[in-house]
């Protein structure tokens, strides 16, 4: 979900809605706001998109005044009706709260308040917090405190906003697990879940801590933990303004974003590659000695970050000889993994909100093991637990299906990769210095196959009618071929299923008929040649069976030829590099189709691009 708090010299609706717009890639099943004006409190919300919530407050205007809060939902609890829409209110309609996460006593909880007089009329836990919070705030008369006193009451992950009419210059927040940074203005402050809703005002903001309250006026910002003690907080400067957050003429944030790639790229390799070819990753800071003793790498991550863990494995065993598993962060966490101190575990995250990864990691230095965190967001929760980071500097993705970060994560993974060989000794030969060499040119080779692109978008909108596609690779190729299965399924809605080609005839051919398209992701027949002769078999093995070719090879790999109803030419690399450019065409493939379907690019059905729950 996504949160925004403001208290200012603004009208304050209006800028609690413009954020809001910012952070609906958040959720996006309903909308709401909550604005103190002229003494009162005044709210509406509604189910849908943000549309939706600017529509009716187009046909029933609410007063304006300086002090709002808004929510974009992404449902977990309840269904994404009107009435399980955020703000919820307390039954005299004095204080009004925005939530993001689950609090999990809120049955126990609820029956409290029922015991107690209150009247509850819907099922979420977060109107619980209306109630509790009106409660105290009676007793006590200060809205920090209340809210610090509810917040004990409280297990689970939350964040909360709330404002009340008896407290009229005050946005009260709280952290546990979920984000919330402070925007801060001048004679105007901002709380929100990320930092794009504010961007356009300020870019000066501060990190608030595990557990802590805070307390927003227009010139003052005051932050304590749940016991009322001062806390300290993290000031930073964010190095990205208002433009990177828009859609600079594209159609779609994710096509901007695709296009933005080569630059992304080369961003994560920035002042990380020495003249000399050595790589100096001293932001990491994990002590080369202790580097020297890890004994077992594990990569954990969700969604597309886990793919790119898939492939991180490839190249770590490959240039590091140290044992690599990768591994789903939801079930890493809860099936008793054999981890410690001489496990180095990698927790890849675009937002570095993603629950289940946080769960991962947690768990993971519990039982003594180092974590290294893979992120593109500056301050966010998962590489302020970590021991370590690599920050991927791709920019904001707001587009929910990831592309961009998904390229950069590949990088930081390769020079985490290549780091550990370095540090380590092994390995440390002529193909290691290659792939730097290569790596460092990747950027152009990635602009060169966005040059290329119109045939795929033809090829795409032709099987816009398709019900399967399917994905077929090997090695590297094979992680690429999830990959292009998950954004087609994301996007498009369709059937969409990727295979390790060896495994075909171990049931999937099953699925080959007339005319069912397989994307082929072919390695190259440099390097090692024995997998490219054996998905070449593959190849034929399903067009034999009808199915329809499209084959992306390297350029030049005349022995596909006679197999490809469809090629997709991308340029030479090395083999374990090949998914920064094999991946590309399935993302460009993706949107076209779904474009073609009437398919809502940035904002799929059911999705959320930072899931704060588990
Ligand atoms: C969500 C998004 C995916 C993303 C995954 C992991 O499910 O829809 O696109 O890959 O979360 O996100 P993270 O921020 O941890 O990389």
């Amino acid at each position: 979900c996504g949160i925004i708090g403001y208290a200012g010299g603004q009208p304050a609706l209006d800028v609690v809605l413009a954020g809001l717009r910012r952070l609906e890639y958040r959720g996006y099943d309903s909308a709401g706001v909550a604005v103190l004006a002229d003494g009162g409190l005044a709210a509406a919300k509604k189910a849908g998109k943000l549309a939706n919530l600017e529509k009716e407050l187009a046909d029933r205007p609410l007063p304006t005044g300086p002090t709002a809060i808004g929510h974009t939902r992404w449902a977990t609890h309840g269904a994404p009706t009107d009435a399980n829409a955020h703000p919820h209110l307390d039954n005299a309609g004095r204080v009004a709260v925005v939530h993001n996460g689950i609090i999990e006593n809120f049955a126990a909880l609820r029956a409290e308040l029922a015991e107690r007089g209150h009247e509850l009329t819907s099922q979420t836990d977060t109107e619980v917090v209306a109630h509790l919070l009106a409660e105290s705030f009676s007793a006590c008369g200060d809205l920090g405190e209340a809210m610090r006193q509810v917040c004990r009451l409280m297990a689970g992950a939350f964040t909360l906003v709330a404002v009340s009419v008896d407290d009229p210059e005050v946005v009260v927040g709280a952290r546990r697990n979920s984000p919330l940074v402070v925007g801060l203005g001048d004679g105007e402050n901002f709380l929100a879940s990320d930092v794009a809703a504010f961007i356009e005002h300020t870019r000066d903001a501060l990190e608030l801590g595990q557990d802590q309250v805070v307390e927003l006026r227009r010139d003052a910002v005051t932050v304590t933990d749940f016991d009322g003690v001062a806390a300290e907080v993290r000031a930073y400067h964010v190095d990205w303004d208002v433009s990177a957050a828009e859609k600079s003429g594209y159609d779609y944030f994710m096509l901007k974003e695709i296009a933005e790639q080569p630059k992304a790229v080369a961003d994560t390799l920035l002042g990380r590659i020495g003249a000399d070819g050595a790589l100096t990753l001293d932001e990491v800071r994990l002590p080369a000695a202790e580097l020297r003793e890890i004994d077992k790498v594990v990569m954990v991550a969700c969604g597309t970050a886990y793919h790119a863990g898939l492939i991180a494995k490839y190249a770590i065993e490959h240039w590091t000889r140290t044992p690599c598993e990768t591994e789903l962060a939801s079930e890493f966490r809860y099936r008793d993994p054999i981890l410690d101190s001489r496990t180095l575990v990698i927790a890849v995250s675009q937002s570095g909100e993603t629950m289940d990864t946080l769960m991962a990691l947690r768990h993971a230095r519990e039982q003594g093991a180092k974590v290294l965190a893979i992120c593109n967001t500056n301050g966010s929760t998962i590489p302020r637990e970590s021991d370590a980071v690599l920050y991927t500097h791709a920019g904001p993705e707001v587009a929910v299906a990831s592309t961009k970060a998904f390229l950069t994560q590949l990088v930081a993974c390769y020079l985490v990769a290549l780091y550990l060989g370095q540090v380590r000794g092994t390995k440390w030969g002529d193909e290691v210095i290659a792939a730097i060499r290569e790596l460092s040119a990747i950027s152009t080779q990635v602009e060169e196959v966005l040059t290329t692109m119109e045939p795929v978008r033809e090829l795409a909108r032709s099987l816009a009618d398709k019900e399967t596609v399917l994905f077929l690779g090997r090695h590297v190729g094979y992680p690429v071929a999830l990959e292009g299965a998950l954004k087609l399924k994301e996007l498009a809605y369709m059937h969409a299923e990727g295979f390790a080609a060896g495994e075909l005839k171990h049931g999937p051919i099953a699925l080959i008929e007339e005319d069912v398209p397989v994307v082929v992701v072919v390695p190259s027949p440099r390097g090692r040649s024995v997998l490219h002769d054996k998905i070449v078999s593959n190849i034929q093995e399903i067009r034999a069976r009808g199915a329809r070719t499209i084959v992306i090879a390297e350029r030049g790999d005349t022995a596909v030829l006679p197999y490809a109803d469809h090629l997709i030419e991308v340029p030479r690399t090395p083999v374990l590099l090949q998914p920064l450019v094999a991946t590309v065409p399935l993302q460009v493939f993706a949107c076209e189709l779904a474009t073609a379907r009437g398919n809502e690019v940035d904002q799929p059905r059911n999705l959320a691009k930072s899931v704060t729950v588990e």
